[in-house]
């Protein structure tokens, strides 16, 4: 079927799928059309994700570092990105990999050293990379001073009010104060050993939890309180309505802007403020697909106390403020889990963050239909704010692309097609370590699982796989493990397959047809055609197995469906995959020029 027939057959009514109108269409309207719109390198970038632990490893202790980003630093130029995001690799007991910190301005050492951090920020500069890092404001360690001062001072101190600490409920106080669960499974409340030594009781503590340190005074009359956790036990959520948690994250903001970063990746920007009397939520239902962690919680229930507060808000005007004090564009982007393209909207107001994470795009399943109503979604929601759209397919806390798409070749071929759309797409787009040597999600054996979402459910009913997955480390060269992630007889902290040797970077660089080939051109000829610039996407096809859309006198179309489809004149820029005698393959995708 060509083009032309099935935009006739679309507006006959022969497609479930209604048929764009540009006249009404807000995907086709200046949705960058911003008050604030300009040339701010944010608005156009890709960014690529670095997870720090799995990048590489200069030490030889089998964990990836801060040097060993910096060695590598050539590969991401050459790649043609514009920015790195670097995960957490502040001082942590690493009980969530860096998302838990206990100290927000030093390096761990098992990253490296504050030294390090500067050298990168340096050398990156040199090479025209912006460095974005991670900020984790919800929550801190249990490790972190602040926590261990809470626990050691009395139910209402001022240590505690850093947190959110409560009374149980239920007769003998022993209950949870409500029924919040915890992302990575069981409850959101973990209860505490007074200082006068009354044990826990009611087995919501975990073991190291109940070791917790249990010295100064205490208020003898009282039963043990609880502290709140959305996450792990070992990540205390922050009480963001004292104003001196706001203090200490200007204090942070500013450390790290003085040190020269060019942004900062907000964890859980939805989270930091809660219901203020923490009602109970009304419980969602069971998640669809146990591979997708923060589904459980995020998308299902109707009304949430924990997450998207209204005031949550003011906090991202007063760090708007800070980073304007600052010379050069610098940004926030934030990870938030809304419900909706407008309520994500909200966090990118032109006085808010700059960026928010567009997870539509990567929840999409494989379909043209879904693909579209994301663009068209994302554009008519922040046509009222002004912001830049962003595209992400993986990150480090979801299963890789190629194997969410069915793995193997038929994964990979339909990963790089969504990867080429999403790069002619307005705005700011985000990739994943790894996902440019076409790398699956692995099968990590259950002995070596770290992701606290494991951790903490392996024993229950509905055991959370986790997302160790998609954290293996990066296959550099060489034939068998460690792959140059680490020097040679040295293991890295999760097993590599021994299938990768034909997916290292360096097997790849020369390679023609390779994946890392692939995302080299696919970067090349998105700069030169500037397609993060502008605004506008005219959606043109209505079939529900076909995306096609136009960016200015570009064509991109992807085929979804399961046989080949002519395609639209024009002179062909870059494919995701060989065509079939002309004609566009399933699971393919092209741009096309005039
Ligand atoms: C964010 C991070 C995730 C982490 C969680 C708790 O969702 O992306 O990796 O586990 O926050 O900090």
């Amino acid at each position: 079927m060509s083009l032309t027939e099935s935009l006739e057959g679309a507006a006959s009514g022969a497609v479930s799928h209604p048929t764009s109108d540009p006249s009404t269409d807000p995907s086709t309207s200046p949705a960058g059309a911003s008050p604030g719109g300009g040339d701010e390198w944010w608005r156009h970038a890709v960014t690529y994700q670095v997870y720090v632990r799995s990048f590489a490893d200069r030490s030889g202790d089998g964990v990836g570092d801060l040097p060993g980003i910096t060695d590598h630093l050539p590969y991401l130029h050459e790649l043609g990105v514009d920015a790195l995001w670097l995960t957490p690799f502040y001082t942590s007991p690493q009980k969530d990999h860096g998302y838990d910190v206990a100290d927000y301005t030093d390096v761990d050492r098992l990253f490296g050293t504050l030294a390090d951090a500067d050298a990168l920020i340096t050398r990156a500069h040199e090479l025209g990379l912006k460095v974005i890092v991670d900020l984790v404001p919800n929550h801190t360690s249990s490790a972190h001073p602040w926590f261990q001062a809470a626990l050691a001072a009395a139910p209402g101190s001022r240590e505690r009010e850093r947190y959110l600490f409560r009374d149980g409920s239920g007769p003998d106080g022993g209950e949870p104060p409500n029924n919040w669960p915890s992302v990575f499974g069981g409850p959101a409340w973990t209860r505490v050993t007074e200082a006068d030594g009354r044990p826990t009781s009611d087995g919501a503590a975990t073991p190291e939890q109940q070791h917790l340190p249990s010295t100064g005074a205490a208020t003898p009359t009282r039963s043990p309180q609880f502290y709140l956790h959305l996450f792990d036990s070992s990540q205390p959520d922050l009480n963001w309505r004292n104003p001196e948690v706001a203090a200490m994250f200007e204090s942070v903001l500013r450390f790290w802007l003085d040190r020269g970063v060019d942004g900062f990746r907000v964890d859980v920007a939805h989270g930091l403020i809660k219901d203020a009397d923490l009602r109970d939520q009304i419980l969602p239902a069971e998640p669809e697909d146990p591979l997708e962690p923060h589904a459980m919680v995020e998308r299902t229930a109707a009304d949430e106390p924990m997450w998207d507060q209204p005031e949550v808000h003011e906090i991202y005007r007063s760090w708007h403020r800070i980073l304007a004090e600052y010379p050069g564009d610098r940004m926030l982007v934030a990870e938030a889990w809304t419900q909706t393209p407008e309520s994500l909207a909200r966090y990118v107001r032109p006085d808010e963050m700059q960026q928010a994470f567009n997870f539509a795009w990567l929840l999409a399943d494989w379909s043209a239909a879904e693909f579209a109503d994301v663009i068209r979604g994302t554009l008519s929601a922040l046509a009222e704010v002004g912001a830049p759209p962003t595209w992400v397919l993986s990150n480090h806390d979801v299963v890789r692309h190629p194997t969410r798409y069915g793995g193997g070749p038929v994964g990979l071929a339909r990963a790089k097609a969504a990867t080429l759309a999403m790069l002619a797409l307005p705005g700011s787009a985000y990739l994943y370590q790894g996902e440019e040597l076409g790398l699956e999600q692995v099968d990590v054996a259950e002995e070596h699982r770290q992701d606290p979402a494991w951790l903490r459910t392996r024993t229950s009913e509905a055991p959370e796989p986790g997302r160790d997955g998609c954290r293996v480390p990066l296959p550099w060269a060489g034939t068998t493990p460690p792959y140059d992630f680490s020097p040679e007889g040295v293991s890295p902290w999760l097993p590599q397959p021994e299938t990768w040797a034909p997916l290292t970077a360096a097997a790849q660089s020369q390679a023609p047809g390779s994946t890392l080939q692939f995302y080299r051109a696919a970067l090349a000829a998105r700069r030169e055609h500037a397609l993060g610039a502008g605004n506008e996407v005219t959606l043109l096809d209505a079939r529900t197995d076909v995306l096609t859309f136009r960016r200015g006198s570009l064509t991109v179309v992807l085929n979804a469906g399961s046989a080949a489809v002519e395609l639209p004149t024009g002179t062909m820029l870059i494919a995701s995959g060989e065509l079939d005698d002309g004609l566009l393959p399933p699971d393919t995708a092209v741009w096309l020029a005039g």
